[in-house]
């Protein structure tokens, strides 16, 4: 079992990300040793609830939790289900001693941390994720939250969880398209800020696509580490956290196109494939870019932008983005793998509106 030490020095708080095959052994000594005193609640979806039941919920009944089953998808992750909840262990009388426990991917993730960020002014949270995406993005950093009509993740808190288990054993029952969405991540987090892990993803490419344990846990284990490397030194995204956002200024754009109907990480692929375009265009990215692309092919991500979909629309979807300042639409630069363009903290930057526009036409599908 590996384990990689996550500290957050602005609010002088540390926890452990565990990772491996079957580490959730390891869970029930975890629990006594830390939470021993502690009324435990599981939050889950019915999918991961249906396929774990036997394997894994069992190995907490010795802890007695409630659990709590959610109906799957981004439709729960609301403040209706957050008010839900907090009336489900109210009148069960869960109050400031109650540990809450993740079980899920990223949606559970950002409803079940929201949760415990405010409940009885905040209790302490452990995110046990089960998909590819949860393991190396959303479990790691501490940003929880909800959607609102008015957009995603509009509402939330930063809650550092106490503890992470990443158990591999989790993605054998990922259907391919979560896993392909999440694999999406991992490539812009390689593009950003690791040469050496791009590689390693495109030497074993076919490995990576067969689950083989052992790349993959190699692979995982280098995204967290990335990650925790960014949000150890920008927990709230006000420098070095934006790198995260590349691949995101057009892939929110076609996602919110999409009326969210498509995958995250496809959405996201399109936005490396475009967003690499526009680091060319604008002179920054030399080579690289076929290479890049030609990985996401070979994996069988999305590059293209349907030929139907209108640049300016598409702009206008970045310009009402949250994340978009004084309503330019902003871009993490390339300059090559691994290396991106920064200005002292600064590390995304303004792109002419003719260039996006440029961008998206050339990589138009035919
Ligand atoms: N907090 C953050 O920093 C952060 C970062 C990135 C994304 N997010 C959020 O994460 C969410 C997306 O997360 P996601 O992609 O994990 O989606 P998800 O939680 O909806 O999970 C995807 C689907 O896979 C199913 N599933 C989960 N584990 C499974 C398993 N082991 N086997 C079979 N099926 C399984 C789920 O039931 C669900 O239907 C979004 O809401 C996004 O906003 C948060
Ligand atoms: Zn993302």
């Amino acid at each position: 079992m590996d384990q990689i030490k996550v500290k957050v020095e602005r609010r002088n708080v540390g926890y452990s990300v565990f990772i491996g095959g079957s580490i959730l052994s390891g869970l029930s000594d975890y629990l006594r040793k830390n939470h021993a005193n502690k009324k435990i609640v599981v939050i889950t979806d019915e999918t991961v609830s249906k396929l774990y039941k036997e394997n894994f919920f069992n190995k907490l009944d010795a802890f007695n939790p409630y659990v709590i089953i959610l109906p799957f998808g981004e439709k729960i992750k609301t403040r209706e289900t957050k008010n839900k909840i907090e009336d489900t262990l109210m009148e069960k009388k869960y109050g400031r001693d109650s540990l809450i426990i993740a079980i899920g991917g990223g949606v559970i993730g950002d409803l079940a941390g929201f949760v415990a960020a405010t409940f009885n002014r905040g209790i302490p949270i452990m995110h046990i994720p089960t998909t590819l995406l949860a393991m190396i993005d959303s479990s790691i950093g501490g940003k929880t939250g909800v959607n609102t009509r008015y957009g995603k993740n509009l509402i939330g808190s930063v809650l550092q969880p106490s503890a992470v288990f990443a158990d591999l054993n989790f993605l054998r029952t990922l259907p391919d398209e979560e896993f392909l969405s999440g694999l999406a991540e991992v490539i812009k987090i390689a593009i950003t800020s690791d040469k050496e892990l791009f590689s390693i993803i495109e030497n074993d490419y076919e490995k990576i696509l067969a689950k083989d344990e052992g790349v993959l846990l190699k692979i995982i284990k280098r995204s967290i580490e990335l990650k925790k490397e960014v949000v150890e030194k920008d927990e709230t995204e006000s420098g070095l956290r934006q790198t995260l956002n590349f691949g995101h200024t057009i892939g929110h754009a076609l996602e919110a196109h999409f009326n969210y109907k498509i995958k995250h990480g496809f959405c996201v692929s399109i936005g490396i494939a475009a967003e690499l375009k526009i680091s060319a265009l604008c002179g920054i990215l030399q080579a690289d870019e076929q290479r890049i692309v030609s990985l996401l092919d070979k994996l069988k991500l999305p590059t293209k932008i349907n030929k139907d979909i209108n640049a300016d629309k598409l702009i206008g979807y970045m310009v009402s983005d949250k994340k978009t300042l004084n309503e330019k639409p902003h871009f993490v630069l390339i300059k090559d793998i691994g290396t991106i363009k920064s200005e002292g903290k600064n590390y995304s930057f303004e792109v002419d509106g003719g260039i996006i526009n440029k961008a998206i036409e050339m990589c138009k599908n035919d």
